[in-house]
Parts: structure tokens; sequence; C-alpha cells
């Protein structure tokens, strides 16, 4: 059994495997009984509740409150208003650097988009706040709503996404198009759509003078203290944030977002702790989402169906006060051996919260984009969609000319094909049917993400009576983290599970990094396995160094750290445990520290992603037009496997989000007053078990020496990418009918 305490908000997981075993989740009991406590779960002594009141326009201003109703209303404390918010010590529309956000802090009257903060109440209860929110009966000067994509000029971005340019080229473009015998210009539109965690935003924030203890779930502690130090004037030391459990996070919870700050600030201006958590329809504004897309890709082939030339031009949108661009071209780097291949992007700004990194930022919509038209073009050539992948694989990195740290795509291919069973696959649509005369289609696409690497620390402690401590500031945000990042700890450690104290989960602890571009196990886990060494090489040195030691001498030779114990390499007979070592050393312990960052020399070597082939199975009713996903196969290939269990699981929710996008989500928004339709769960769609009947995820081996010290590649968000693409074309396959706009609805092809 795993042994778990909580304390202070800190997770100390005892746990003893190691890299490769296939663990469940060390905190599953605590969740699934319901122990586990999120952070609206906290509650402080004198704790009062906030509520947030959000702008029903989206473009405007604020020209009266009704502040004296709320404040009249039976427990209500307090109404903060942009006449009476804290002074803060940095503007929210202070923008140092692109991962800075702007943010609406009750600034001023004016209102940027719908569902914008524009009072917060506090109260004694929670449905005191909330019908004190009600009361405020905002009136507003308003003016016409900007949305969609075509509602304004567009700009091109100085960069995309993280940072990258938005623009980027390689090869004769001109020249590979006067080369093609076939060619496709298509177009393809991606809608809106908003992360939706299971668990809203929240946040109990209690000020002691000017030190903060809050908690809130996060993806990223140290980078939340930092923004939050900045905003009040304060040393990032004195936040302590604490973060054990996330309900979710999809990238909306990677930077603290305005409403948790506004809750910072309504315990500032009460003087007492404030739970401030968001409802469900207040998740539609202040907290990101992905933009909408409209992408066109321009493909040239030869006779042969090598592709010769590919155009990628995403159009997406932005806010009118901030900047992030999905990188959705981007996608059409990676894949295809194309001799000549462009991206470019441009925005148009829209009165919309700023757009944000979610699920698969840019390679989501991008690959829906290109795995559909590549679909489409190996049609255009009379090829089989995998015949023709195989036909432009790229063995090399198709912009830089590099080579791949690792690429098992291949095999992929071929083992998703194999279990599919793909080579039975008519090439023409319409050819199969079920036994209740459903129109069944098979379809393929190419899964890929960026290998990344963020800086991340961790310490290592070994204890006299043979016990170690791992101590790092990372984030579950259900991945499993916990588990995969112990598992690296023990094997780190040369410890048993039992012997094994890993801490999480607080900003207290090192700097883990950002849980997020699928980075964090790769990250924190090789930070992990630095403090490991460090202090596994000290011990040794207390051991080799004295002649009382069977270590003595040990030397070039050097040692094995397993079990508890160090061995010598050249004989490892001899032996000792890490508490004989310090014994004699006369320590009660012995500390060790890591820290990594991006290996900018493998970087400028290698060209590092994850890679793998999705195919998918639907049935779509001739008649009424309702598709069904029955079938989905991925095969994946991500360097090391920490833990099979979680990293199946994780391909499994990507894929599961694949099918989210390909024919469910859509925050559908209302043209006239620029507000979003469907800001719940009875409408916002997302798959549930009846939506996906079959789904399977093959870990494919892959070995790669230079990602990082682990090998390994990141897992959480690429099971998204080729998965919507797989659906489309089996939904073509299927009917005859190319969709082109996401999410596919049963109105584009009922009736055929
Ligand atoms: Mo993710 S969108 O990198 O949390």
């Amino acid at each position: 059994m795993p042994e778990i305490t909580l304390a202070q908000g800190q997770a100390h997981i005892r746990m003893g495997s190691s890299i490769g075993q296939p663990l469940t989740r060390w905190e599953g009991v605590l969740k699934t009984t319901g122990t586990a406590r999120f952070a609206a779960d906290q509650h402080q002594a004198g704790m009062v509740y906030a509520c947030l009141a959000v702008s029903s326009i989206a473009r405007g201003r604020v020209t009266s409150l009704d502040v004296a109703a709320a404040r009249a209303h039976p427990g209500v404390i307090e109404v903060m208003t942009p006449a009476n918010a804290p002074a803060l010590a940095l503007h929210p529309d202070a923008k140092h650097h692109p991962f800075m956000f702007r943010l609406d802090l009750l600034q001023s009257d004016a209102v940027r988009f719908a569902n914008q903060p524009i009072a917060v109440v506090i109260a004694q209860t929670l449905e005191a706040a909330t019908e004190g929110a009600a009361l405020l009966a905002p009136r507003y000067e308003e003016q016409p709503a900007r949305t969609g994509l075509d509602s304004a000029t567009p700009f091109t971005p100085p960069f995309i996404g993280a940072g990258s340019p938005g623009a980027e080229s390689h090869g004769d473009i001109e020249a590979g198009f006067a080369a093609a015998s076939v060619r496709i210009e298509v177009e393809y539109d991606t809608p809106a759509q908003y992360h939706n965690p299971m668990e809203p935003h929240a946040i109990v924030a209690a000020w002691d003078g000017d030190r903060l203890s809050i908690d809130t779930p996060s993806q990223g502690m140290a980078m939340a203290q930092q923004r939050i130090a900045g905003l009040f004037g304060i040393s990032p030391e004195n936040i302590h944030i604490r973060s054990p459990f996330l309900g979710g996070g999809f990238g909306c919870k990677g930077m603290i977002s305005g409403p948790q700050i506004l809750g910072i600030m309504a315990a500032r201006l009460v003087g007492r702790p404030v739970k401030l958590v968001l409802r469900r329809e207040q998740m539609f504004g202040p907290v990101g989402h992905r933009a909408p897309t409209r992408q066109t890709l321009h493909l040239g082939a030869d006779a042969d169906g090598q592709l010769t030339a590919l155009i990628h031009h995403a159009r997406t949108a932005t806010s009118t006060f901030d900047d992030f661009i999905e990188p959705a071209a981007n996608a059409s780097h990676s894949l295809y051996a194309s001799p000549a291949i462009r991206t470019t992007h441009d925005a148009v700004r829209i009165d919309t919260g700023t757009p944000l990194f979610m699920r698969a930022p840019g390679e989501a919509p991008g690959s829906a984009a290109l795995e559909s038209a590549i679909d489409e073009m190996a049609l255009a050539c009379g090829m089989d969609p995998l015949a023709f992948r195989l036909k432009n694989y790229a063995d090399v990195a198709p912009m830089t000319g590099k080579p791949f740290s690792s690429k098992a795509l291949r095999a992929c291919y071929q083992q998703g094909g194999e279990r599919f069973g793909w080579a039975a696959r008519p090439t023409a649509p319409r050819q199969m049917r079920d036994a209740n005369g459903m129109l069944v289609g098979w379809g393929m696409g190419t899964a890929v993400f960026p290998a990344l690497m963020f800086p991340a620390q961790a310490a290592a402690v070994l204890r006299r009576d043979g016990s170690g401590v791992v101590e790092i500031g990372a984030h579950d945000m259900g991945q499993g983290a916990w588990t995969a990042l112990a598992q690296i700890a023990a094997d780190a450690l040369g410890l048993d599970r039992a012997h094994l104290e890993f801490r999480s989960g607080s900003s207290d602890l090192p700097d883990a990094g950002i849980a997020g571009g699928s980075a964090h196990t790769a990250s924190a886990g090789s930070a992990i396995h630095g403090a490991g060494a460090d202090v596994i090489a000290k011990l040794a040195a207390l051991a080799m160094g004295d002649e009382a030691s069977p270590l003595f001498g040990a030397g070039n030779a050097g040692v094995i750290a397993r079990g508890g114990r160090l061995h010598r390499r050249d004989d490892e007979a001899r032996s000792e445990t890490y508490g004989e070592i310090l014994a004699r050393a006369g320590l009660e312990e012995i500390a060790g520290r890591g820290a990594v960052a991006p290996d900018q020399a493998a970087q400028a070597a290698y060209a590092m992603q994850a890679h793998g082939a999705v195919f998918a199975e639907v049935t779509v009713d001739p008649d009424f037009g309702q598709i069904r996903v029955t079938r989905l196969v991925g095969a994946f290939a991500a360097g090391t496997v920490i833990n099979p269990r979680m990293v199946r699981s994780q391909y499994l929710g990507g894929m599961i989000w694949g099918v989210s996008f390909a024919l469910h989500e859509h925050a559908a928004m209302d043209k006239r007053s620029g507000r979003t339709m469907n800001a719940n769960f009875a409408e916002y769609h997302v798959p549930v078990n009846a939506d996906v009947p079959s789904i399977e995820a093959i870990l494919v081996d892959e070995h790669d020496e230079h990602v990082n010290a682990l090998g390994v590649k990141g897992v959480g968000e690429i099971g998204i990418t080729g998965t919507v693409g797989a659906i489309a074309n089996a939904v073509w396959h299927a009917t005859g009918v190319r969709v082109r706009s996401f999410p596919i609805t049963l109105e584009q092809v009922m009736g055929l």
C-alpha cells in the first residue's frame, strides 16, 4: 500500500518503484475517496467568500454599478470595484516579456471582452456574495463587438506561440509548384475552444502583513510567484503557493489568471482570508482559450506522389489588448519531406479574452488541417494515405536538415496499421457498411509534438537511517507527475520505495519549471536525476576516501547505487549501506541538488520530437448523419517510458481530446453580442464514455540519447495531434464528403 501523508499542503509520498514499472497513481485513492483537498476545499479561520461580477457586453465601458444595493445585502462585507480596488505595484497591462499576459484587475471601467470581471463582492457566505453580485445591476455604454476572423483587418504578428517567428520558409516554393503535376489548395476552419478542466480556477488567499499564503491550482508555481510578486510589490519568497492537486489544467493554469489575482486583492481589501471560485460560465473569457483558425494549405506533388512544395497559412484571432497567436501553421515544419515549405500567420484583433496555450497549442489545429490536406493530396495522387505518408517520410527535419535525435515513426505506422487492419482498407470512399447499414470509414493521421525541456531544479537528501528525500515543486495536474517523478527519484537515489519520501506540490520546494509543453517529466525528472547523481557522488566520495570502506579506492572504477547500498562497479559484492558510510563520517545526512536547462548544443544539432500514427474507424448514419467513432488505434514513440500505465493513459486522454476536437468542441459566439452562447457543460460538448467505444494506444520502443539524460520525450499532448485528422479522414472515407470545418457535425454529412 502506498503511504501518503499531507502536511501544509505538501505531498509526502513514500514509494519504492523504479523506472518502467506500471504503477498506479499514488494519489488515486485520495482522489477517488474524496480525501484529496483541492484549492476550493480549503478553509481558513475567519475566511470570507468572494464572487466575481462579470461583464455581459464584450466592448464598451461600465457606466454604473449599484454598489449600494449590493453592500446593503445581508452578509455582504465589501464590494471591490475600480473605485476602491487596492493599488498595485505594477500596472496590470504592463508586459515585459511574451509570457507576461495582461490582466483585467479592475484597473478601469473599460470592458474588453464578455465575462471580464467588473467587480468582486465579498461576503460572509458564498450565497450572500453571489446574491450581492446579482444586485450590482451594471449599466454599460456598449460598442459593437468585433467577432470572427473577418471582422477586422489582419496584421502580421512579430512572433507567435511562445515566441517563434510567424513566418518561416525553406527551399524554392515557386520552383516546387512549377515541378508539381498535382496541386491542391484547401481551406479548413477550426473553432474557438475553451480549456474546461473539471476544476475551475479557485483560490484561497490569506495575507499576513506583506506575506501571502495561497491555495490555488497551478501548472507553474514559480512563474505565478514572480507574477504575484511584481503586481503586489513584494518578494517572491514572501509568497507561499500550495497546489498539491489540480483538477486538470490543459494550459489555462500555466500562468496565474486575473480572477486568481482578484482573490488576492479581495483578501487585501477586507483584511481577511478570501475564497474565490469561478463559476463554470466565468471560465469562458478571463482564463484563456484556444483561438479559432482558418488555415489554407497549398500542396504540390510530382507524378510519383512526392511532395514538391507545401504552403501552410494560418489566420487566427487574438484580443484587442494583448498578443497570443496560435502557432497553427508550424505543424507543417516537422513531418513531410517537401523540398520547399513556407508557413505564415496573421491575426485579427477581436473583442475576446486573450487566447492562451491549450492542449497541444499550434499542433492540434495545425495538424488537423495538415493531416486532412495530406489525405486529400494522397487521393489526388491516387495513393493510399499511408503509402503517401511513407513516400514523403522525413528522414531529416524538413526545414533545417538536422537529424532527428530519434524517430520511430515508421514503427508507429507499421504497428498501428497492423493492429488496426489498415491494409484491408478500400481506397475509394463509401465502400463499407456495418450490419445496421451504417456507412463505415477508415482514416489515419500522423501525430507529432516537440520534445521540449524547461529549466528545473530538485533537491535530494540521504539520511543515516537509510531513508531519502527528494524535493521538487512539481505540478500534478492529473497526469501522474507525482508517481512518475517519484519513480525517477527512487532510481536516482538507488533506494527502495519504502525508504523514499517524495515532496511536491508546494512553492517552497525547488522550482520544477512549468507543467506545460508536455515537458514536465523530461524537465523535472532530469532535475531529480541530477539531484540524485549529485548526492550519490558526494556519498561515494566519502566512501572511496575512507580506508574502512569496502569502496576505498574504487576511484575511476566507480560505484553503483542500488537498494540503499553503494557497490563497487568492478566488484559488486563489495558494498555497504548509505547509513554505514554516513555513520563513519559522523554525518546524519548528506544533501545534493540538481539543476537542468535545455541543452543548447543538442538542440542545435538535432531535431527533437515525439511521433505517432493514429488510425480511426467511424460509422455515419446515411440518413441522419450521426457520426460515431467506433475504433481508435494510436501508436506512439516518445523515448523512455517512465511508467507505461500512465503513459498509455496520457495517450488515450489525448486521443479522446482529439475526438473532442473533431466532433464535439465548439464555443459558439453570438456575433451581435460577442458572448459565448454555450458557456456551460450542458451545451459545450466534450466526449463521454459512450462517444469512444474502443480506444487503444501502442507504446512503440524508442531510445533517445540526446533529448535529456533520461531519454524522455513528452506524452501529454501528442495524442490529440493526428487523431483529429484521422477522424476527419475516416468521415470522408465513410461518406465521400470532405468536411473542412471543425467540429464535423451531422448536418454537414446528413442525407447523403
Ligand atoms: Mo499545455 S497547453 O502546454 O499546459
